[in-house]
């Protein structure tokens, strides 16, 4: 990633960090008893997820920060942990705004936070990315299947700080990637992929209350998360003249 990247990256978090997201204090009308019961664990699950103090991603990217001479990159993540933060406690203002109990634990939170352990940056942004990429398909999913426009206008914005989560993630994933050999490129590519299906694959098992309703069956959740999978982590190289048709590529629906 060039120093340029890493500039624009830290301009786009810092400006956020200026103007964090909220959401008007309402008077909350509640969620009829049959939608709340549908989404109210699958929601808490969501919030334990984005509740983090990500010391390990800090840690990977200031040992990342030395190797590399690349200084801005440990601000940039201290500021995308805060906004993870920040979605935490919209997403937790919400339940309590409608009796919704928080989750303790989970197996998956468990297994996704030890995962990220596991190695350097690289592996950390490989699980990181595949959590953000299937959490953009789950929002839009809950805005779906609910008819409360509070919730529904929380999962936009959600949302719309995601796709800049992913965007960073994905693009400085590819460039970390781009310095192997091609075979060993195919290799963690192939690894990844599986991975990433197979957690998109356990979150419809145990979403599936709340994706149903949003119309999705396995197969249908599946391909929406490989379509964002793709348009971040597998960019088609075009030759310069097909530049233009590149830049103005569609965002895949889900
Ligand atoms: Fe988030
Ligand atoms: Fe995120």
């Amino acid at each position: 990633m060039a120093p340029l990247d890493f500039e624009i990256w830290l301009n786009h978090f810092e400006h956020h960090a200026r103007h964090p997201r909220s959401l008007q204090p309402e008077p909350a009308s509640q969620l009829p008893t049959d939608e709340r019961r549908r989404i109210a664990r699958s929601m808490a699950t969501f919030q334990l997820g984005e509740q983090s103090e990500g010391r390990g991603f800090l840690k990977a990217a200031e040992d990342f920060a030395r190797a590399r001479d690349t200084p801005a990159i440990v601000r940039i993540v201290e500021l995308l942990i805060r906004e993870e933060q920040r979605h935490a406690a919209l997403l937790l203002a919400y339940m309590q705004e409608q009796h919704i109990a928080r989750a303790r634990g989970n197996w998956t939170d468990r297994c996704f936070r030890r995962l990220r352990r596991l190695a350097g940056l690289e592996v950390y942004l490989q699980v990181l990315v595949s959590a953000e990429l299937i959490g953009i398909v789950y929002y839009r999913a809950l805005a779906a299947a609910t008819h409360c426009p509070r919730l529904q206008l929380l999962c936009r914005v959600l949302v719309a700080d995601e796709f800049a989560h992913v965007g960073f993630e994905s693009q400085l994933l590819l460039s970390l990637c781009s310095t192997r050999t091609p075979r060993m490129q195919t290799l963690m590519r192939l690894a990844h992929l599986a991975f990433f299906l197979g957690t998109a694959g356990i979150v419809w098992l145990t979403h599936r209350a709340v994706l149903r309703r949003a119309g999705y069956g396995a197969i249908g959740f599946l391909r929406a998360c490989r379509a964002q999978y793709a348009f971040y982590l597998e960019p088609v190289s075009l030759p310069p003249s097909r530049a233009s048709v590149q830049a103005t590529r569609r965002m895949p629906a889900s």
